[in-house]
């Protein structure tokens, strides 16, 4: 089959390609899977760690993700062939591979979220918090809105980047700032924030030293994740790009607002929480679910709040869906000539069915299929995916990406030449480190909590 001059479509503004970026970056992972994962892995250590990850091995990493994309003009595999030539194509399958796991199971959670948009026009959780959740995260409600989300997905692909991203990022993040700020200043008001603070913001080191196995791989995972990075969504957006801008000052814009984001969300995160007497150390999956429910359920116009931030919220996770989808879609256009719309769907309907026993089969007393996708997506997988970019890009294309970082930066100096030495050495070393301890947890996971799940 021919494929439409159409179907690769480039950005339509300057905004656009940025606009996409952060709108992939921002989603679940900083509403949802930051607080859940900074709760469960000792708070301000985590934090801090975090943020160690996202400057010095983010930073670097996305800046390999967008000289890549912009050179090859191509997708994560088609780069990968041509950056490295035949057998690297093979690795490309990797990164399509996560892709259906990622989005498989994003789009429970997503899901989860879309019912919160609708209970909280019919007042669906108020006074009841935790059984609501419990309700509707696994079976039916689950599956629909599991559906329903991916559905979403399937159909803004299917209308091509040009229309379907921009449009709906450009509303989306203002929005996502703007009611975020308003939830931390809420917060501050609350009777436990100061301990909330303290527990968030006020590193305990002695965790450090006697977790460091699960807190080190948590905190690279997180960081890969919430800047989209380890699986080609940067590629793929930089390689529509055609024109010669500043890729560093784009990263930089990329990183600060989506760390700003994570970081806002945990100082309103864990004050309601603390207030609402739930553990820090214990809040899984639902946690955030059931306290901002029951703290909208408190306050004056409460289900007018939850709507806009359910709903916003719902729109952040979506432009981020779109992205993890584009990979995939995209992949089937470059090298298989595929239809646009056609293989939106069908992926869609493959990547539906892989999440189904994450719809079913988890709770917040039992995330333990959450656990079973996302760890091995973000802990490993990414930053597996992350891992054989840098090798490429460091060690057999150095040359042409510092040229292509080059271009577009006025006076660049040493900074490529720095670039490239601190990925070919420090980033791939801590990066091989913290796959091995994610690797060490995973096995432990899969042999101890989920083979007991299973009754083994
Ligand atoms: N960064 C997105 C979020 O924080 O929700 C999730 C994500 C998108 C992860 C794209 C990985 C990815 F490639």
């Amino acid at each position: 089959m021919s494929r439409s001059p159409t179907d690769r479509s480039s950005w339509t503004r300057r905004a656009g390609f940025i606009l996409a970026a952060v709108g992939s970056a921002v989603g679940l992972g900083n509403v949802w899977r930051f607080p859940f994962q900074a709760g469960q892995e000792g708070g301000a250590v985590f934090v801090l760690l975090y943020l160690c990850f996202v400057l010095l091995i983010g930073v670097p990493a996305m800046l390999v993700e967008f000289t890549v994309g912009r050179r090859t003009g191509r997708g994560p595999v088609g780069a990968l062939a041509e950056f490295g030539g035949g057998a690297w194509r093979y690795l490309g399958g990797l990164f399509i591979l996560i892709g259906f796991l990622i989005l498989s199971y994003y789009s429970v959670v997503a899901g989860w979220v879309l019912r919160y948009v609708v209970g909280s026009v019919t007042g669906g959780y108020a006074g009841q918090s935790e059984t609501y959740f419990l309700d509707i995260a696994t079976g039916f409600d689950a599956l629909a809105f599991h559906a329903i989300f991916m559905a979403l997905t399937v159909a803004i692909v299917a209308l091509g980047v040009r229309r379907g991203i921009e449009l709906a990022v450009t509303v989306m993040v203002p929005a996502v700032v703007f009611v975020v700020l308003a939830l931390v200043v809420y917060a501050w008001t609350l009777p436990d924030a100061g301990v909330a603070y303290e527990y968030y913001l006020s590193p305990d080191f002695s965790l450090l030293a006697s977790d460091w196995r699960s807190i080190v791989p948590a905190a690279a995972g997180q960081a890969f994740f919430s800047l989209s990075i380890g699986m080609g969504v940067m590629i793929t957006f930089a390689s529509y790009l055609d024109e010669e801008r500043n890729l560093l000052v784009d990263t930089g814009i990329i990183v600060a607002i989506d760390t700003a984001v994570a970081f806002l969300t945990g100082l309103f995160v864990f004050p309601i929480l603390f207030t609402a007497g739930v553990g820090p150390a214990d809040p899984g999956p639902g946690a955030i679910f059931v306290a901002l429910a029951g703290a909208f359920a408190d306050i004056p116009a409460g289900s007018v709040v939850g709507v806009v931030f359910f709903g916003m919220f719902a729109i952040a996770a979506l432009s981020s869906a779109i992205s993890i989808m584009e990979v995939v879609v995209s992949f089937g256009i470059d090298e298989f000539g595929a239809v646009r719309r056609r293989t939106a769907a069908v992926t869609g309907v493959a990547m539906f069915l892989l999440g189904t026993p994450v719809a079913l089969l988890s709770s917040q007393r039992q995330p333990i299929f959450v656990t079973l996708y996302d760890t091995l997506a973000a802990q490993i997988l990414l930053v597996s995916g992350g891992i054989v970019l840098m090798i490429l890009v460091a060690w057999i294309g150095a040359d042409r990406a510092m040229a292509e970082l080059r271009r577009g930066i006025h006076s660049p100096g040493i900074l490529p030449r720095v670039w490239i030495w601190l990925v070919r050495i420090p980033v791939i070393v801590v990066l091989l480190v913290t796959l091995a301890l994610a690797v060490g947890d995973y096995w432990s996971f899969l042999t101890g909590d989920f083979a007991d799940f299973l009754g083994l």
